[in-house]
């Protein structure tokens, strides 16, 4: 895959291309990323890039000509020429793991990041296929999302992650949130291991992690879990999780130490 970058701040985005999973990638010749600056289009000795907003207020905007010449040069580096952005922005569509998928599917992605009031409207309609959201909070610019959408995308490149199974157990991947997890000691003053991840019963091991992956949904995000149809073993897995968490809720009340 390859993510061409438009930004003021190529700085940002440096850091995550750089480190970790999608560093690693990189390295190893699945991800290609580039950055483009605006500025380094601009016609003035300023290098001006952004100008005030019309109608007033405080502020500025993104012009259109260093961002279409900064887009211009992705598209001829990348031999798409027709390539449209993507437009990290608050009033985007909300970015999920459905979305992350879809995108992780294509070769080629152009990441357009605002700063200030954001871009002149016009690019936008000429230029951005779509407007993407991280969430519904205000950022100074749109790297950081572009660093999450790349970090998000990048590590679901084939070969990326070591193991093939992880990002299928992903949390959201089958629309549900993952199991807890635990590493050595078994014992510890803080708590033990559940006996079930050591007894080497690997159906065992299976059933208590969906059973765990249910009961989180439905203890934390029950808005997804009710955006899906289970099936009736996975039912009778909650149910099973359900009545475990009353006891132990109820048996927490009557020792005190729930409170
Ligand atoms: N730029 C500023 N805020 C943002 C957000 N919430 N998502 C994506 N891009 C942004």
């Amino acid at each position: 895959m390859r993510i061409d970058v438009i930004t003021l701040f190529p700085e940002f985005i440096d850091v995550c291309a750089r480190v970790g999973v999608v560093g690693r990638a990189r390295a190893r010749g699945l991800i290609e990323i580039a950055m483009w600056n605006p500025r380094d289009f601009a016609t003035d000795n300023y290098r001006s890039a952004d100008d005030r907003c019309y109608g007033g207020g405080p502020g500025v905007v993104m012009m259109i000509d260093p961002l279409r010449k900064a887009l211009d040069s992705a598209r001829k580096a990348s031999g798409s020429a027709q390539g449209k952005a993507i437009y990290l922005s608050p009033q985007g569509t909300r970015l999920d793991q459905a979305k992350v998928e879809a995108l992780a599917r294509r070769d080629h992605l152009i990441l357009l990041c605002g700063r200030y009031e954001g871009v002149d409207e016009r690019f936008i309609e000429h230029a951005v296929e779509e407007e993407i959201s991280i969430g519904d909070y205000v950022l100074s610019g749109g790297e950081l999302a572009a660093a999450i959408l790349i970090d998000a995308v990048g590590r679901l490149q084939e070969g990326v992650l070591h193991d093939a199974q992880s990002a299928s157990q992903d949390s959201f991947s089958d629309g549900l949130l993952d199991c807890p997890h635990y590493t050595r000691p078994e014992r510890h003053e803080w708590g033990e291991v559940p006996a079930v991840l050591t007894s080497g019963d690997h159906a065992a091991i299976a059933r208590w992690r969906r059973k765990q992956s249910l009961g989180r949904t439905w203890l934390r995000r029950p808005d997804l879990l009710a955006r899906l149809e289970l099936d009736p073993k996975q039912r009778a897995l909650l149910d099973e999780f359900r009545r475990e968490h009353e006891g132990k809720t109820t048996r927490d009340r009557d020792s005190g130490s729930g409170e």
